[in-house]
């Protein structure tokens, strides 16, 4: 009879030992094989951003941009090659991801330290992590053991990165294909606290759409001219406020209908995410816990793990 109950507990053992492993993730993945590494990566995205301050934003955004994209795997920092087509020319990183010269410039200082060791897919999850952090947003433990893909995939960036152009329930369904909920998704659309977009991205909003404030659209058409075409790469903040601050602002500027993308005044626009908008714009810390929660959620994404993948030399090609 007491073996019964005891071999359960085994299997309940066993199966909690396995969810945790198994294609699993844990923030002391390099503590003994890399015990420099996030020395290493902070003083470089420290540097970075001291040249440039946007590309706190830029670096942050090439997390996400490689998380949706088949998981997080450094797909995204992949150059097209004779066998695959990369990511970097798909409609949402054409002419706009940026920061890759920083990603490769910290893989060699990490590869400096701990030669082969560690993948870019994790340097591209402390490098975001480390951003928001240099900009003044919250911190968080990074889960590592991601190993990088030896492909990528135009076809899937375009398929699985939302356009600006989204409504609500586009946004929200294509954060649900991936695992990430309603809430998430609000949470990391607050990442739009800082950085830039062009006018190519924003000129349909201030010119025709009207949820949006008025003064705010006068000031954003000064630098984007209605005729598609010109000054099309013009640069707006995201943030009108804060836009190097990581911070709660996005949110405010919501609830005064000055979104700069479409995508983003869906997020406020007399639907059911208004509730935690509200609850962000007054509330920064409940933003910051949701934020880390779901950036967290988001580096989860199919990650290659064990003998799967590899860990590349230079980030932009296969080994
Ligand atoms: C919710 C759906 C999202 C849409 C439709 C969207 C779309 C965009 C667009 C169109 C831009 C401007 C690109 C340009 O004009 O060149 C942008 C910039 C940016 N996005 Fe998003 N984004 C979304 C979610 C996210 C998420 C989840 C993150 C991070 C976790 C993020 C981080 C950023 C950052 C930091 C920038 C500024 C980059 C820079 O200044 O270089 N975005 N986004
Ligand atoms: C505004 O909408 C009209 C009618 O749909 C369209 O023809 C025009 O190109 C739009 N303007 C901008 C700047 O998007």
């Amino acid at each position: 009879m007491a073996s019964f109950p005891s071999s359960i507990g085994t299997l309940v053992l066993l199966v909690l030992f396995i969810g945790s492993t198994n294609g699993q993730l844990s923030t002391n993945f390099y503590s003994s094989s890399c015990p420099k590494l996030f020395d290493t990566v902070k003083s470089s995205v420290q540097s970075a951003i001291s040249k440039e301050t946007r590309m706190g934003a830029s670096l942050l955004r090439l997390f996400f941009h490689d998380c949706f994209v088949n998981g997080c795997d450094g797909s995204v920092l992949l150059d097209d090659s004779s066998s695959f087509t990369g990511e970097k020319n798909a409609v949402p990183n054409k002419n706009s991801a940026r920061g890759f010269e920083v990603i490769d410039n910290i893989k060699s200082a990490v590869e400096n330290v701990c030669p082969g060791v560690v993948s870019c897919a994790d340097i591209l999850a402390i490098t975001a992590r480390d951003s928001v952090v240099i900009l003044g947003g919250p911190n968080w433990n990074v889960k590592l053991g991601r190993r990088d893909a030896k492909t990528a995939s135009q076809a899937a960036a375009n398929n699985n990165i939302p356009p600006p152009t989204s409504n609500l329930n586009q946004l929200i369904s294509r954060f649900n294909a991936l695992g990430l909920s309603t809430k998430d998704l609000v949470a990391l659309a607050g990442s739009h606290t800082i950085g830039q977009a062009r006018c190519t991205n924003f000129r349909a909003r201030i010119y025709n759409e009207t949820n949006i404030d008025s003064s705010f659209s006068q000031t954003r058409r000064s630098n984007c001219p209605r005729t598609s075409g010109s000054g099309d790469n013009n640069l707006a903040p995201l943030d009108l406020q804060t836009p190097t601050a990581f911070d709660n602002n996005y949110f405010k500027n919501l609830i005064q209908n000055r979104g700069l993308l479409h995508s983003d005044q869906q997020l406020f626009n007399g639907g059911s995410t208004d509730s935690i908008v509200r609850t962000y714009s007054n509330m920064p810390n409940s933003f910051t816990s949701d934020f880390v929660n779901a950036i967290i959620k988001m580096g989860d994404i199919k990650p290659l793990t064990g003998s799967q993948g590899e860990v590349r030399k230079n980030c932009r090609r296969v080994n």
